[in-house]
């Protein structure tokens, strides 16, 4: 009769531990991206068709509960939404759309005006002789109308412009360029902003971390500021190495255009471990073989040294993030799992990279870890 009562608290001692227990474990288990950077900014993926479709159900789960915020990998590409002058293409779009608004997440477009991906007939006339300035502006602006009123309060913001600068800061000489000048820019943001005024707009490209073609965004950046034009945020795709950018670099970047008075986002984040292939090129074919053993180590999987260098470097990167969190709005990862990535096939078809947090069975990587252990040691963290 005594060891009844002293039985049943036992029993409720034990339940309430494995109670406990449930919670911690399940809190350390499953830490999410989104949540470890909740009220900082947003964690976006690149999702491609097959998430897009909801082919990849075990991609589309791993994208529900880590991130926040999705891209568009291709499918707002002028190439692919707008394929012939009187033909739009939204079936791709349309489900994007619908499956960012599914999991609440923040939509990007991405993008309006691009010299790659975008098909010759775009700046062509019907005999495909080059369009005049005013045919060519024309056409921006029904694309842009288009495109962008069809997703007006649904897509919160677009990549307007992508990639108008070469590495030395001088304007590449796109079509754009050539044929309407360089008030191209400043007319694909107007259109935009006329398309849709609530919709936050960026001007996104690569390398801006190296200081000539930095020093050229923010020249064309305080012009178009000058001249009123609505640019709301720069977009630093972020496609790294294990050794570019510096911290340092990536600090006094984000530093520069924070100064502008604009927005940053983190756009196309991925990191890459495997060899540079540039001083290869020009290679014959049967070269070519022997050289893709030597720049493709890793295709029977990464090693631990190189999976703990890879949590550093995106360790000492978030790390910089975090510290600019009041003007860094999201930083966007360019595909869900390793498998995923462009990398896979650029510069080099074919090989096997790791340059995300998610290897290809969407397991969670120790870079993964380390980037949740850098909200963790945030000290200003609300
Ligand atoms: C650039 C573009 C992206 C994408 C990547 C490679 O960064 O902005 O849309 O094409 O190249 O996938």
């Amino acid at each position: 009769m005594t060891m009844r009562p002293k039985f049943l608290l036992t029993l409720m001692a034990v339940s309430l531990l494995a109670a406990c227990m449930t919670v911690l474990f399940a809190d350390t288990q499953e830490p999410t991206l989104k949540d470890a950077f909740k009220g900082d900014f947003l964690i976006g993926a690149a999702i491609n068709s097959a998430q897009i479709y909801g082919r990849d159900t075990a991609g589309d789960a791993l994208l529900e509960k880590q991130f926040n915020a999705i891209s568009p990998e291709n499918v707002l590409k002028w190439g692919v939404v707008h394929p012939e002058p009187d033909r739009y293409d939204f079936d791709a779009a349309d489900h994007y759309v619908a499956l960012g608004e599914k999991y609440h997440m923040s939509i990007l477009g991405h993008n309006l005006v691009w010299h790659s991906q975008t098909p010759r007939w775009v700046f062509q006339d019907a005999n495909g002789k080059p369009l005049t300035r005013d045919a060519l502006l024309n056409r921006m602006h029904d694309h842009i109308q288009t495109v962008v009123g069809r997703y007006k309060g649904r897509i919160q913001s677009w990549d307007v412009v992508n990639e108008a600068l070469n590495d030395d800061g001088t304007l590449r000489q796109s079509q754009w360029l050539k044929i309407i000048g360089p008030d191209y820019i400043a007319k694909a943001f107007e259109y935009a902003h006329e398309a849709d005024p609530s919709a936050e707009l960026n001007y996104n490209d690569y390398s801006l971390e190296n200081e000539p073609k930095r020093n050229g965004a923010i020249k064309l950046i305080q012009q178009l500021k000058a001249e009123g034009v609505p640019i709301s945020a720069v977009g630093l795709q972020g496609h790294d190495k294990m050794d570019w950018p510096t911290v340092d670099q990536e600090d006094a970047t984000i530093e520069a255009f924070a100064k502008l008075g604009l927005k940053v986002k983190i756009s196309e984040l991925d990191i890459d471990v495997l060899p540079s292939a540039s001083q290869n090129r020009g290679a014959d074919v049967s070269q070519n073989y022997e050289l893709l053993a030597k720049l493709n180590p890793y295709a029977k999987g990464l090693p631990d040294s190189v999976q703990q260098d890879l949590a550093k470097r995106y360790a000492d990167l978030f790390r910089v993030f975090l510290k600019h969190k009041d003007v860094v709005t999201r930083v966007t990862f360019w595909g869900v799992n390793d498998g995923d990535s462009w990398l896979n096939n650029w510069p080099v078809r074919g090989r096997t990279s790791y340059p995300l947090l998610f290897d290809r069975n969407n397991q969670p990587k120790p870079a993964f870890y380390a980037v949740i252990k850098v909200a963790g040691q945030d000290a200003g963290k609300k």
